[in-house]
């Protein structure tokens, strides 16, 4: 992967982006999605925001690489902190990382969402933690995937704030989207799921140690869950 070709991943992450967005792209690693948006001339300006050295280097070069300067923001900041009022962001994208990382970061950045920007979010796991946030701060999930790449299956979430919306549990868990779509990739990834899911609960009866009450219903809820949605 570089910025002429992305990964499967970030493509399809690339494709919610709207035509012509102020971008910031936190978490940029390689800044390898703005860069690829920007020589596509798919966007018109971004911010690259990375709290690490090494990444941030990386953003730098590649950026400086594509004669990017004018129009790509490199900046080393922690997460939101890497948008300034000024840059007037359409589009938010956070990839590639934990999705309780995802929540927190948008969750200690709220001051700095004006609430019309269009998030983009590519969660590795914690899907569930990261929709209870949008609900709770009023974002509605506009899109979902499902993509598999290297045998990891990979979601992506597009939300925009539209006033207060209610999921239920089970919505959270798996994505509403998801559940009225029922896509081969979604179903499949819940078919892998479940053995495994059902292996650890086993596993949790068998324990030496007593595994603690909420978390053995927790898994339980979500086996029962998976078969019904698998039906
Ligand atoms: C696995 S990489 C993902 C890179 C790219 N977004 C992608 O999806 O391919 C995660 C990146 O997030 C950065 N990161 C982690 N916590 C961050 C934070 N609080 N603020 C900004 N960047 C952060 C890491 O330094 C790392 O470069």
């Amino acid at each position: 992967m570089n910025e002429h070709t992305l990964s499967l991943r970030l493509e399809r992450v690339a494709a919610h982006v709207p035509l012509d967005a102020r971008l910031a792209d936190i978490g940029s690693d390689h800044a390898y999605l703005p860069v690829a948006l920007m020589n596509r001339g798919a966007i018109a300006s971004a911010v690259a925001g990375e709290v690490a050295l090494t990444p941030f280097h990386s953003a730098v070069r590649t950026v400086r690489e594509n004669g990017l300067e004018q129009r790509i923001s490199v900046r080393l900041a922690n997460g939101l902190e890497a948008i300034e009022p000024g840059d007037g962001i359409t589009a938010l994208s956070l990839c590639g990382m934990g999705g309780e990382t995802i929540r927190d970061l948008l969750d200690s950045g709220k001051a700095r969402l004006h609430g019309e920007e269009r998030l983009i979010l590519q969660p590795n796991g914690g899907e569930q933690p990261l929709r209870q946030w949008l609900m709770d701060n009023t974002y509605r999930i506009l899109c979902e995937e499902v993509l598999r790449e290297n045998r990891f299956d990979y979601e992506i979430i597009v939300a925009e704030r539209t006033g207060p919306v209610l999921y239920t549990a089970a919505q959270l868990y798996f994505g509403p989207l998801h559940m009225q779509a029922r896509t081969p990739a979604f179903l499949a990834k819940w078919r892998r799921l479940l053995p495994l899911k059902q292996r650890t609960l086993a596993d949790f009866a068998q324990a030496r140690q007593p595994v603690p009450e909420a978390k053995v219903q927790a898994l339980t809820q979500q086996v029962q869950w998976i078969t019904q949605l698998l039906g």
